[in-house]
């Protein structure tokens, strides 16, 4: 399983699209299996039965997606704080999409999809995420400033599927 991380607005859904064609593999997302499963939005879900109640969901599909056929499959940036899915990562290809806070601000912009982009404290918990994404990470794909496809292309060289990224 190729697996990416990271935090919002890293690209783990646009990245991944690309990387799944790439190589052929069905593309998942969690946020998507968990709405498509509750037929609710992750925003209702959190808003409703609150965020533990989500990281728990969120935890069950995970790893049920992981020990699942082959795929690309986008974690949703909180994922890493539940310490089982941690876990359940060992073994797999984890690509941790680097992106700095500001930057990822000005790509999710308003979302009010993302239920966290409301909470005042998002660049503390952003900050204390960066050593789970590090300690799971197989590899550290910065994306600072970089287009969807050079990000991808850089995973597949990482990966040994094709030939290094040019300058
Ligand atoms: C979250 C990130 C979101 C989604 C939920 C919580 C987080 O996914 O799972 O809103 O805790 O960072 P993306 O990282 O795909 O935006």
């Amino acid at each position: 399983m190729i697996v990416l991380i990271g935090f919002m607005g890293a690209g783990k859904t646009t990245v991944g699209h690309l990387l799944a064609e790439r190589l052929g593999l069905p593309f998942m997302d969690t946020d998507l299996v968990i709405e498509q499963r509750t037929r609710r939005s992750v925003r209702d879900i959190f808003g409703t039965d609150g965020e533990p109640a989500f990281r728990d969901l969120e935890h069950t599909v995970t790893a049920e997606l992981l020990a699942g056929p082959d795929a690309v499959l986008a974690l949703g940036g909180g994922a890493v704080q539940h310490p089982a899915t941690r876990q359940a990562l060992h073994g797999h290809h984890v690509i941790y999409l680097e992106v700095g806070y500001a930057e990822s601000m000005l790509r999710v912009g308003q979302d009010a999809y993302r239920p966290l982009l409301r909470d005042p404290g998002l660049e503390g918990i952003f900050r204390r995420r960066l050593a789970s994404y590090q300690v799971v990470a197989t590899q550290t794909v910065p994306t600072g400033g970089r287009c969807p496809e050079a990000i991808c292309l850089d995973i597949l060289a990482r990966l040994g599927r094709t030939p290094a990224e040019r300058p």
